[in-house]
């Protein structure tokens, strides 16, 4: 390759770079490699599980305990939470998000399941609304089972 050519090629990437990292899945500042463990044969990505669990899915909003102002309790999140509202028409929804920190009761397999098969609970039947029913990737649900494994 001509140095002409080298020259052009690396100043197209200089430029084209940022919108790359604009682009990325990645949050900020996870560039680093991070914490991983094995999710039922996958790597969980416990950062990008943060990322996914809490500006993706949002499984805070549900699930984390409220003080009477609607405000989130720090170092309450994912201890559970209560369901204040459910829609005006006929409804089976749920009053209380349990606790899914640490995911008690679910196995890993249990797990993805849950995250991919449209929120099947630990004993095998679908869970209420508003519990969405995720179908998520196996990829995306091994971090964010490493998430909040870790949590
Ligand atoms: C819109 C609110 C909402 C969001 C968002 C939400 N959940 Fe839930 N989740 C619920 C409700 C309500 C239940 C209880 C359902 C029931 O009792 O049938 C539940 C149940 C669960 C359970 C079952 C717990 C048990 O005891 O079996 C797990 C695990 C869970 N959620 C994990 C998650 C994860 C992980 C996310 C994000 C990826 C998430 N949830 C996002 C509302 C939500």
């Amino acid at each position: 390759m001509s140095t002409v050519r080298v020259l052009a090629v690396s100043a197209a990437l200089l430029v084209t770079s940022p919108f790359l990292t604009a682009q990325s899945p990645r949050p900020e500042g996870s560039q680093a490699p991070s914490a991983s463990s094995q999710v039922a044969g996958i790597a969980g990505n416990v950062e990008r599980g943060r990322y996914l669990v809490e500006h993706v899915a949002m499984c805070n909003e549900c699930h984390s305990t409220r003080d009477a102002s609607g405000e989130i309790i720090p170092g309450r999140e994912y201890m559970g939470g209560n369901i204040p509202f459910t829609p005006p028409w006929p409804n089976d929804w749920a009053a209380v998000a349990p606790r899914n920190a640490g995911l008690p009761g679910y196995s890993d397999a249990a797990a993805m399941r849950l995250l991919t098969e449209g929120a099947i609970g630990r004993l095998g039947t679908r869970l209420r609304a508003p519990m969405p029913r995720f179908r998520m990737s196996q990829q995306d649900a091994a971090d964010v089972i490493a998430f909040l494994r870790s949590r």
